[in-house]
């Protein structure tokens, strides 16, 4: 069959969305690019905030045009209370449902329903083969070759942490992480197959390792990968605050391969909405975080997320957030509307914040951010910086786009001709 597959979602689920296809073809199925001609049509869902849900719902609601293909559904949103029995009502045209503890049984699904024509629902909450943390497909992948030039490689599954506003806990289990021996094979053949950068996904990164065995945790796996040869880059992503260890910050400091970029969620600047949170941090141990960070890693940058509008925050509350942008100066920021998960304690707090206000607060934000971000920016004029080349920019197939080793995106114009592989990757040197 030919299988096309879209993801909406995290870098875990993209990360997903390639171990499915290599899935798929290692039993003989091909991918195509054209939703058009697939027999097959996956959808990878993500539910973190209400927007995510609504534009899956319009997709899933377009799919009715394809009635030629299997349509097959899994990820995040399918795990969640109430979406089975939704999708069988309203959106009759899906064949296969796939929680996130099934996605690897996929292939053996595709098969059975094109044998039977029976629906198939597993959205089972079991910690056994279907789970990707378990399988051996992360192999896989890298037999069939990677495209490109970074891969990723998820090295743990899940989270622990219930931000009490979060629904990935519920939807993705406990943590699990990887056998360190399985993630760095993978590496090192990714490396072999010419792979320059990888990044290490996971929920929360730096727990890594506290449910194995042996004893290891991330500053660990991040030496060893830095020893890969031919790697040049080494990312990571998302680390909390409060697991940042003084070790990984002297390790990340020590350790030439891995990018001087830190991501560090804030979510609010307010103790008493990071408590609410039940981040496990406040204000003041974030800044001095930040501050060591700065110290270890002057290069360094660093950039977050932030919720505002968290049921009854307060004018005080969010000009703490403002505050606190305002002190450490962002290089960058992601930013949300709180959006209530139903399932989770936040969204059974009852919130006499108008969305009005809320959406008002997210743009002084936003503006106060971007001033930083430009400031951020401003400062690399006239600089010499060294990019990993991405390949052509979206916009201009002139133009190429490469990231610093601080996340930032240059674009430049080639001195040589670029060397464009299938699918309009480009590869670096002789690979
Ligand atoms: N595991 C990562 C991020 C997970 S989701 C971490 O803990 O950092 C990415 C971001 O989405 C979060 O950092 C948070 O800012 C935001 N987010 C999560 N749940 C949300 C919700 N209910 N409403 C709005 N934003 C949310
Ligand atoms: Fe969600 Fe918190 Fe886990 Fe991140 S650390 S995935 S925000 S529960
Ligand atoms: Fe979404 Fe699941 Fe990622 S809810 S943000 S795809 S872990």
């Amino acid at each position: 069959m030919r299988y096309f597959i879209t993801t909406f979602g995290c870098q875990m689920n993209e990360s997903d969305t390639v171990l499915l296809g290599s899935m798929l073809q290692e039993v003989g199925h091909q991918e195509t690019l054209d939703i058009n001609t697939a027999d097959l049509i996956v959808v990878n869902t993500c539910c973190i905030r209400q927007s995510a849900e609504n534009k899956i719902l319009g997709y899933l609601g377009n799919l009715k045009h394809y009635k030629q293909a299997i349509i097959a559904v899994c990820g995040c949103m399918m795990q969640k209370d109430g979406i089975v029995e939704k999708l069988l009502k309203s959106y009759r045209n899906i064949d296969i449902i796939l929680g996130t503890f099934s996605t690897a049984k996929l292939p053996m699904y595709v098969e059975q329903f094109a044998a039977t024509s029976q629906k198939i629902i597993d959205v089972a909450e079991e910690y056994a083969e279907g789970d990707l943390a378990n399988t051996n497909v992360h192999e896989l992948k890298i037999q069939q070759g990677q495209r490109g030039h970074s891969a990723q490689v998820s090295i743990i599954y899940g989270c622990n942490n219930y931000c009490s506003y979060c629904i990935v806990p519920y939807v993705r289990g406990r943590e699990r992480s990887r056998q360190p021996e399985l993630i760095m094979r993978d590496i090192r053949q990714l490396a072999k197959n010419g792979i320059k950068e990888v990044q290490l996904l996971g929920q929360n990164v730096n727990s890594y390792g506290h449910d194995l065995k042996e004893k290891m945790d991330f500053a660990d796996l991040l030496t060893q990968v830095n020893r890969v040869e031919g790697l040049k880059r080494i990312r990571y992503m998302t680390s909390h605050p409060r697991d940042f260890s003084d070790k990984l910050i002297k390790t990340i400091a020590s350790l030439d391969k891995v990018c001087q970029h830190f991501h560090l969620p804030l979510q609010a600047g307010s103790n008493k909405i990071l408590s609410l949170m039940n981040r496990g941090y406040t204000r003041e141990e974030y800044f001095d975080l930040v501050n060591k960070i700065r110290i270890f890693c002057p290069h360094s940058t660093i950039t977050t997320d932030i919720i505002v509008g968290f049921p009854n925050e307060t004018a005080a509350d969010f000009a703490d957030t403002m505050e606190m942008v305002e002190k450490i100066k962002f290089d960058m920021a992601y930013t949300f509307v709180y959006s209530p998960r139903s399932g989770t304690p936040a969204a059974q707090i009852s919130d006499q914040v108008t969305i009005v206000e809320k959406k008002m607060r997210l743009q002084s934000l936003q503006e106060l951010q971007n001033s930083f971000s430009l400031q951020s920016n401003t400062k690399l004029l006239g600089q010499m910086v060294t990019v990993m080349v991405e390949g052509p920019s979206k916009n201009n197939p002139n133009v190429f786009s490469g990231r610093t080793d601080g996340n930032k995106i240059v674009l430049f114009k080639p001195l040589c001709a670029p060397k464009i592989t299938a699918r309009g990757y480009f590869r670096p040197g002789n690979n």
